[in-house]
C-alpha cells in the first residue's frame, strides 16, 4: 500500500493543500479596492465547504514568514497531499528559496493571485512560480481559489476537458 493510500480515507478523492503568503491574513482590510473585501476566513470558509462536497481533504495554511512557509511545504512531502493551490503574495516576485520548496514538496499546484498581476506594476509581472505551475489564475479575485479547487475536483476525478488532459 502506498503511502498517500494509508492516510487518505476510503470514500475521500483527493487531499489539497491551500497556501497563502504574506500580508493575506489582511484581505477585507488591506487595499479593497485592489484585493477586494473577502477575507482569508471567508475565503477558507467557501473551499472548506465546497471541498467537503466534493470528497476532498482540505487544509489552509497562511503565513508572513517565508521559513514557515518553507517548513510547512517540507511536512507535505509526507502528508499524502495531491495537488497544492498557493498564492505566495509578494514572495511571488521574489522568493527563489519558496519556488525551491515548492518543487521540493512534488506536488502539482495552481498559482492563485486575487489581482490581474500583469495590469499592476513591471515588478508583479514577473513570477518565480508559473512555469512550473499546472495552471495560474489571476485577477479573478476570491473566486479564484474555488476554480483552482474546481479544476482539482476535476482533474481527481479524471473528468477533465479532453482539450486538457
Ligand atoms: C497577490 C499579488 C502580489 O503581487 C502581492 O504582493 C500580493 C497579493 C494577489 O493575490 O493579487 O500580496 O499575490
Amino acid at each position: 500500500m502506498t503511502r498517500e493510500a494509508q492516510i487518505r480515507t476510503p470514500d475521500q478523492l483527493g487531499k489539497v493543500l491551500v497556501l497563502n503568503g504574506p500580508n493575506l491574513n489582511l484581505l477585507g482590510q488591506r487595499e479593497p479596492h485592489v484585493y477586494g473585501f473577502t477575507t482569508l476566513s471567508d475565503i477558507d470558509r467557501a473551499l472548506t465547504e465546497r471541498a467537503e462536497r466534493a470528497g476532498i481533504a482540505l487544509e489552509t495554511f497562511q503565513s508572513n514568514h517565508e521559513g514557515a512557509l518553507i517548513e510547512r511545504l517540507h511536512a507535505a512531502r509526507n502528508e499524502g497531499f495531491d495537488f497544492l493551490v498557493i498564492n505566495p503574495g509578494g514572495f511571488t516576485h521574489s522568493s527563489v528559496a519558496l519556488r525551491d520548496a515548492v518543487l521540493a514538496s512534488d506536488l502539482s499546484f495552481i498559482e492563485v493571485h486575487l489581482s490581474n498581476v500583469h495590469a499592476r506594476e513591471p515588478f508583479r509581472q514577473h513570477s518565480y512560480f508559473s512555469d512550473k505551475a499546472v495552471g495560474t489564475i489571476t485577477g479573478l479575485g476570491a473566486q479564484g481559489y474555488l476554480l483552482a479547487l474546481d479544476y482539482i475536483v476535476a482533474a481527481l476525478s479524471d473528468n477533465l476537458d479532453p482539450g486538457k488532459a
